[in-house]
């Protein structure tokens, strides 16, 4: 009998286990952590479905274009399209399994979100990832009492085995024994961002190392629109970490001002009198760093949250009011917060179609390690969104084929190891593909950080993670052009010629980049 084998323990991955489990196959639930400690847990603003409960005429339709316009067209149309149509209904199945949305009324409440015209994103109170995830786990608990869910906690993904140009399973590590073993089986990776490339730079947990998304790059899993780095306008800075105030803050009415000539100037507001404050992500975080620079201005942009009423912030971001007090010693209700753009989502990743296959049959790939559904700047609210409708869409594809004849567990008799370089090394590393992938991008920044890479694989050696970060460097400089979250201030425009998404693949030893098929 065949276990598939899920890498990632989130809300792709429990997805995915329910819905196998759900279709009477066995799954192996593998992470580094358990699923209380995965990223998905810090999310906070919502999840987007046209629900059309707030009397605004919404309509999966205007989901579907404003997630294609958000992400200039980059992203995978079927996919979106499936994404967009399917949340509705998602959304709901996540009510019944308990969530405590939001509720007036006998309906769910929904919100505003940067880039959406419509009130589209369900939440609950500040903390909607924790809320998806306290769900879900409670559910997978059920496939785990009836055997079908089998959990491996404290493992980490070493290598995905292949026979033939296929995937036949993964080799994973117990950190606690140190044991190796090999599990056939088909693969889900739900290995989350990248974020552990940016050490201290990102909002996202560095637990998520990067390796496993760097090691299929370095089997040859294609990777699609690498370059594309999201920074999320309203970050503050915590010990060696970027801390969210989430989107939902502006949602709710708060205002993005800098002080200029010793007036408070309301930029977003003056320039984009329709969206205002909540312009999409690429957007605002552009027009913060650029307002920095201006004549006469300071060099702090503030959130100002002073006109939320008590309401607001009791029922609607009571977590958001708690987190800022504790690490800023701040009120935001009485006090505007400085706030600082911070890498926050990686719309790059593995290349998949719309159903979650990678270019290596039997490897499948879900959640933010994947490319398919953002493009060059993804949505608020739409990260959980692709995580569960991504997990349960590649389950749904392997339901539907034959079963694999692979080997159950066995002891790993190969000599493959996690290769991973030092800390200092890492940071360095990071270093430089910030420069090089920073809100304002050039051919000669990327340049200088390519240079200092090659230093650092010269020194050091070269671990997967660097071929990764090269690839995001290249495709960065591949694409000549100025869109969504990648503005190249040497190409400050956007090329329509260029509106193909940017492929990398790494092939007898060296990195192949092109924009398009
Ligand atoms: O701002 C936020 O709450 C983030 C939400 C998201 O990235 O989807």
């Amino acid at each position: 009998m065949e276990k598939i084998n899920i890498i990632g323990a989130g809300l792709a991955g429990l997805t995915a286990a329910i819905t196998l489990a759900k279709g009477g196959r066995h799954c192996r639930l593998i992470s580094l952590q358990p699923s209380e400690r995965a990223q998905s847990v810090l999310a906070e603003g919502g999840i987007n479905a046209a629900l059309d409960v707030m009397g605004e005429g919404d309509s999966t339709e205007y989901h579907f274009e404003d997630t294609m316009r958000g992400g200039v067209y980059l992203a995978d149309e079927t996919a979106v399209r499936r994404l967009t149509d399917a949340a509705p209904d998602t959304v709901k199945w996540l009510a019944s399994l308990g969530v405590p949305f939001n509720m007036a009324d006998g309906h769910i409440v929904q919100r505003n979100f940067g880039g959406q015209k419509k009130k589209r994103t369900a939440y609950a109170k500040s903390s909607t990832g924790k809320m998806l995830m306290t769900a879900l786990i409670d559910e997978t608990r059920k496939y785990e009492a009836a055997g079908l869910v089998e959990r491996y906690p404290h493992h980490e993904f070493v290598t995905a085995v292949t026979e033939g140009g296929e995937c036949t399973g993964a080799v994973v590590r117990d950190r606690y024994s140190g044991s190796t073993v090999l599990f056939g089986g088909r693969v889900i990776m739900c290995c989350g961002g990248l974020a552990g490339l940016f050490p201290s730079m990102t909002t996202g947990t560095t637990q998520n190392s990067g390796y496993a998304a760097a090691r299929l790059f370095e089997q040859g899993v294609r990777f699609s629109n690498a370059e594309m780095l999201q920074y999320h306008p309203t970050t503050i800075g915590i010990p060696d970490k970027r801390c969210l105030v989430t989107e939902a803050a502006r949602g709710e009415g708060g205002r993005l001002y800098i002080e200029r000539g010793g007036e408070k100037w309301y930029f977003m507001e003056e320039k984009y009198p329709e969206l205002k404050n909540l312009m999409p992500r690429d957007v605002v975080s552009r027009e913060m760093y650029f307002v920095r620079r201006e004549k006469d201005c300071g060099d702090t942009v503030f959130l100002d949250m002073t006109g939320l009423s008590q309401e607001i912030w009791q029922k609607r971001l009571p977590d958001l009011r708690a987190e800022i007090m504790h690490y800023l010693s701040i009120d935001p209700a009485k006090q505007p917060v400085p706030v600082h753009e911070g890498i926050h989502y990686f719309m790059g990743g593995i290349h998949t179609d719309a159903f979650h296959r990678t270019n290596i049959a039997g490897l499948y790939a879900a959640g933010e390690c994947t490319s398919q559904y953002h493009g060059a700047n993804r949505l608020g609210g739409n990260s959980m969104l692709g995580a569960v409708f991504g997990g349960k869409t590649a389950a749904e594809d392997i339901l539907a084929a034959a079963e694999m004849t692979a080997a159950d567990e066995t002891a790993y008799s190969g000599s493959e190891t996690v290769r991973e370089p030092t800390d200092a090394v890492k940071r360095q590393l990071g270093s430089l593909l910030y420069e090089g992938l920073g809100i304002v991008r050039s051919e000669q920044g990327i340049d200088k950080a390519l240079k200092k890479l090659d230093e650092l694989e010269a020194s050091e050696g070269v671990f997967p993670r660097m071929l990764l970060g090269r690839a995001m460097l290249l495709s960065a400089r591949e694409r000549r052009e100025s869109r969504g979250a990648h503005y190249r201030e040497d190409f400050p425009e956007k090329n329509d010629a260029l509106r193909a998404p940017t492929f990398a693949v790494y092939r007898n030893g060296r990195t192949e980049i092109k924009i398009g098929d």
